[in-house]
This record gives C-alpha cells, sequence and structure tokens, in this order.
C-alpha cells in the first residue's frame, strides 16, 4: 500500500505523482486519464450547480422541460468527458452509455474508457447528488489495429483503474487502481482543486444499513422476497436501517462509506435487472473490492463476468463482505 507524505493538505495531482513516483515502470498515461476525467468533472459540476441555480420552478428562470434539462446536462457531461479524454492521444476508444456506439479515438492509443456520464439524472430536479462513473481498460489487441470490440467487451476483472464523480453538496472524486486502495477527494470550488479527504477507504466488514428499491416487490422471485422478509423479521429490532436514493453513484457512495447493502435485483419488471453491466456495475464493483467489499449478481462475482453487449443489465449486490455473502447464501440456498 502506498504511503503518501503526511501532510495537512495532498492535491490531486500531488497525490497522483506521488503515486506514479512508486512505479518507476509508470508511463505516466492512467495519471493522465484521471487529470483528464477530473478536469471534465469540474465542468460538468458547475454546469450542475448553474443549471440548479436557474430554478426551473422561478418563472424568471431558466425555461426547459425536466426532460430537456435531463438531455441537455447528459449530452453536456459526454460531450466534456470525450472532449477531455481526446487531448492526450492515449485513448484508443470512448464507449459512452448515451450512445453505446465505440468513438475511436486513436489509433495507437492504448486504453479503452467507459463511461455513464450522468447518471441518476432524474435527481436533478430535487438536488439530490448524481454522478459520473468510469472504467478503464487496457487494449487487448494491438496498438495501430482497426477498433475491435474485443478491447471493450472485457471482464470487469480486467479493469485497470475505475471510479465516479459525484455532483451533490460538494464535487467529490472517487477512484481506484488495482492495488492502491480506494481514494476519495474533494473539490474546493474557490481554488478549482480536488484534495485527498479519505485516503484508503475501507468498507466495513458487517453494516446495518440496506438500500434497495421495495416497490418492486412484488416482482421479486421468492429469494430476494425471502431475503427481504428476514431482514425484516430478525433485525426488525431497530438495529437496521433502508436507505434508497434512487441514484446510483450516491447509494454505493454511501454503503462504500458506512457499509451494509445495495442491491438492484431482477423482477418482472426487470427480468435481467436494470443496472448495466459494463457502464455501472463493473466500475463500482472494482471499487467495492478494491475496498475490501464484495459485489455478485446471482451469488456470482461481477468482476468474473464475460460481457455479452454493451448493454447487458444484471442484478446486483454489493457491499459489506458479511452482508453480501449473507444475501447469496439465501439465493443459492
Ligand atoms: O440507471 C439509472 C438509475 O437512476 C440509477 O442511478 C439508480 O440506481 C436506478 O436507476 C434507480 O432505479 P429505480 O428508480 O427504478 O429504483
Amino acid at each position: 500500500m502506498r504511503k503518501i507524505v503526511k501532510k495537512e493538505l495532498v492535491t490531486l495531482e500531488e497525490f497522483i505523482i506521488e503515486t506514479q513516483n512508486q512505479f518507476p515502470e509508470a508511463t505516466g498515461d492512467l495519471s493522465q486519464l484521471l487529470r483528464d476525467l477530473a478536469l471534465a468533472g469540474k465542468i460538468i459540476g458547475q454546469e450542475i450547480n448553474r443549471t440548479i441555480i436557474r430554478d426551473p420552478k422561478n418563472p424568471a428562470g431558466f425555461k426547459e422541460t425536466p426532460q430537456e434539462r435531463i438531455d441537455r446536462l447528459e449530452n453536456f457531461a459526454s460531450k466534456q468527458l470525450t472532449f477531455a479524454l481526446r487531448r492526450s492521444g492515449i485513448v484508443n476508444q470512448i464507449v459512452t452509455e448515451e450512445s453505446e456506439k465505440p468513438l475511436q479515438v486513436d489509433k495507437n492509443g492504448q486504453y479503452v474508457v467507459i463511461l455513464d456520464p450522468l447518471d441518476g439524472t432524474f435527481n436533478i430536479e430535487i438536488n439530490a447528488s448524481i454522478g459520473t462513473i468510469f472504467s478503464i481498460y487496457r487494449r487487448v489487441t494491438e496498438r495501430g489495429s482497426e477498433p475491435s470490440e474485443k478491447d471493450i467487451l472485457q471482464p470487469g476483472l480486467q479493469q485497470i483503474a475505475s471510479g465516479y464523480i459525484m455532483y451533490g453538496s460538494s464535487v467529490m472524486l472517487v477512484f481506484s487502481t488495482e492495488g492502491l486502495g480506494v481514494n476519495l477527494f474533494t473539490l474546493d470550488e474557490s481554488l478549482g482543486e480536488f484534495f485527498l479527504a479519505i485516503e484508503n477507504i475501507k468498507i466495513p466488514k458487517n453494516g446495518n444499513i440496506f438500500s434497495l428499491n421495495t416497490s418492486y416487490y412484488q416482482g421479486w422471485n421468492e429469494a430476494v422476497k425471502k431475503y427481504y422478509a428476514i431482514l425484516r423479521g430478525e433485525q426488525g429490532d431497530g438495529n437496521i436501517s433502508y436507505r434508497y436514493i434512487g441514484s446510483l453513484v450516491a447509494d454505493v457512495h454511501r454503503t462504500l462509506l458506512e457499509g451494509g447493502i445495495f442491491l438492484f435485483p431482477a423482477s418482472t419488471y426487470y427480468p435481467k435487472g436494470k443496472l448495466k453491466l459494463m457502464y455501472q456495475c463493473n466500475p463500482l464493483a472494482f471499487l467495492v473490492e478494491q475496498a475490501g467489499g464484495r459485489a455478485s449478481s446471482s451469488a456470482k462475482r461481477i468482476l468474473n463476468m464475460k460481457p455479452e453487449a454493451l448493454d447487458q443489465t444484471i442484478s446486483v449486490m454489493m457491499g459489506s463482505v458479511q452482508n453480501v455473502l449473507d444475501a447469496e447464501k439465501i439465493i443459492r440456498d
């Protein structure tokens, strides 16, 4: 595990340089990608703030329907991220959840970046947290060769980094690169700088917060209903809290910091689950595992799944090891 020089304040840039210095063989490429993503995150965060200030409910404000606002911000986020990631020439392909059509950036680029540019956007109306989710892979084909699906549809275990930028009461950048733990940075808006806020996040082994949308209850299978009944019955002693925001980044963020379990099971409403393996589940599962937690789909490790398509959805549970193991046991039985 890296040791950061003990200082009162550590900027993202200092963190990146210090981390890179520990690996003499590092090319600096990954550092560049993180800088580019952070820059896009600052710009997106600012645009979201401006949008919220121009309160649509104020007649003198911004004339947009909620859907138009969502579309505009999603497009904006997508453009900013693509723009930022194109500059360095080290990215081979970018795939965004919005277009789902891979964009070839540079034939000689070494990396593939998969993005959910702005997730949870229904929450914009109430100023609840929303986020950008990213996943970085090294391409498997030769540099210089034609763009290939092989480079994109890789199992989550092949990620070399993943993370999210959360736009909420503050903008936060949380990311992990294999073996370096999960680190959280908070943006100081006045300085335009991300500062290290929590180093090497470790998710509690067991938690008492459960997060799922119970309005799908009628559509769940018996195993999920049973798990839910156990939670309500055995732990209905005031020692359990249900928390569900309905914004993936925010729900997983809380789970990372406070422990417990986040679930989005399949149901008759979403027979194969709602959340997307490539854009949402893999990057967040990687983070949760790097923080010492567990992430599975029908009791199988998410990161081992061989993706079938970019828009593949799966059922999900992730969080504290003990909570996820308990849930898996019921599903297996
Ligand atoms: O994928 C979009 C999303 O808004 C996620 O951010 C969130 O976890 C999920 O959908 C919420 O879905 P529902 O409103 O059906 O519970």
